[in-house]
């Protein structure tokens, strides 16, 4: 694809004028595509002088923090640190159930952990980190804008005007955003021509806060893994369908009201998942997928038979708008 070629090498110059020769740059990845697309990026501009950071949140999904790092330092090269801060956000969320509170606890944590990184960034370097690197795009910024009313904002968005704006007031650092013009096709376009796996450019987008918003409510280390173990039962027969791209977004949160069911020859009192799944173009607006009912139903057997606490499965055929893509 020639624009997309000709982007990368006027981005790449762009980056390299901007930060300088010494300038040294962090930024935060989540092994999605949009940020593992803007730390190549970054990569393949200045080399080392990027510095990744995965932040284990404790609300990532099965297996992620492994996996995340083994492709961005194994296969892309990218100079990545992984800072497991999990006990002390779930230890911060614990008794919390407000969506909003919720995630500006965790936006905040986040800083705290970019902040305490650029500190020993700059000790072994000896030079300022001035910048900071975000995976934003085209209808991240749109969105944060049309959804700011004049007294409310739908949702604290955790790319745009969130993290990097207090970094940005409260330490100093500039910010690159080489992504913000384009959509998420795109970009993925742009995951392929630098040589990023298909399957990880074909990943679904999974929010900045992680199983943290896909368990509603007041979140502990239990529902976490509840809602991580039918994420993946869930996710795994979506692959194993062949269904996985032809979906735009799809998990399994928790809700942590009970009802009662029978199990065995017990009877239980235990909580129920929720299933999402969107057909979408932008992500701005997206209609429930289709699946077989003998596809659901299956997948609510494996998932009421293997994840303890679970009583319960219901699939949400619930439009965006109304709906957000996300629970909260
Ligand atoms: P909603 O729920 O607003 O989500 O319809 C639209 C898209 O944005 C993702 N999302 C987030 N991504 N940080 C992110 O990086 C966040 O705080 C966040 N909240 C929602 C969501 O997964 C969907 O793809």
């Amino acid at each position: 694809n020639w624009t997309m070629s000709e982007f990368i090498g006027q981005e790449i110059k762009r980056i390299r004028d901007l930060v300088g020769p010494q300038g040294q740059v962090l930024g935060a990845v989540s092994g999605g595509v949009d940020s593992t697309v803007a730390a190549k990026l970054m990569t393949e501009a200045i080399g080392d002088r990027f510095h990744a950071v995965l932040v284990d949140n404790g609300c990532m999904r099965l297996n992620e923090c492994a996996l995340v790092k083994k492709v961005l330092q194994d296969q892309l090269g990218i100079n990545l640190t992984v800072v497991d801060a999990s006990e002390e956000f779930l230890a911060g969320l614990k008794g919390e159930s407000d969506p909003e509170k919720k995630r500006k606890f965790i936006g905040g944590k986040f800083i705290d952990v970019f902040e305490a990184e650029a500190k020993k960034i700059e000790a072994q370097n000896n030079g300022k980190v001035e910048f900071f690197l975000q995976g934003t795009l085209y209808p991240d910024v749109i969105e944060s804008i049309s959804f700011k009313g004049p007294s409310q904002t739908i949702k604290t968005h955790h790319n745009v005007g969130g993290i990097a704006e207090r970094l940005m007031a409260g330490h100093g650092l500039k910010l690159i955003e080489p992504l913000r013009e384009l959509f998420k096709d795109e970009v993925r376009e742009l995951g392929r021509q630098m040589n990023i796996s298909a399957e990880l450019v074909g990943r679904h987008p999974f929010p900045g806060p992680g199983l943290a918003i896909r368990v509603l409510g007041e979140v502990t280390k239990e529902k976490v893994e509840m809602a991580r173990k039918a994420d993946n039962i869930f996710i795994s027969m979506i692959r194993e369908a062949g269904l996985y791209d032809d979906i735009g977004q799809a998990y399994a949160a928790l809700d942590p009201s009970r009802a009662v069911g029978v199990m065995g020859d017990k009877r239980v009192y235990a909580n129920i998942i929720l299933l999402r799944a969107i057909s979408t173009r932008d992500f701005m607006t997206a209609t429930p997928y289709p699946f077989s009912y003998e596809f659901l139903t299956k997948v609510s057997t494996r998932i009421v038979n293997e994840v303890d606490g679970v009583c319960r499965v219901c699939y949400d055929f619930t439009s965006k708008p109304p709906g957000t893509i996300e629970m909260e």
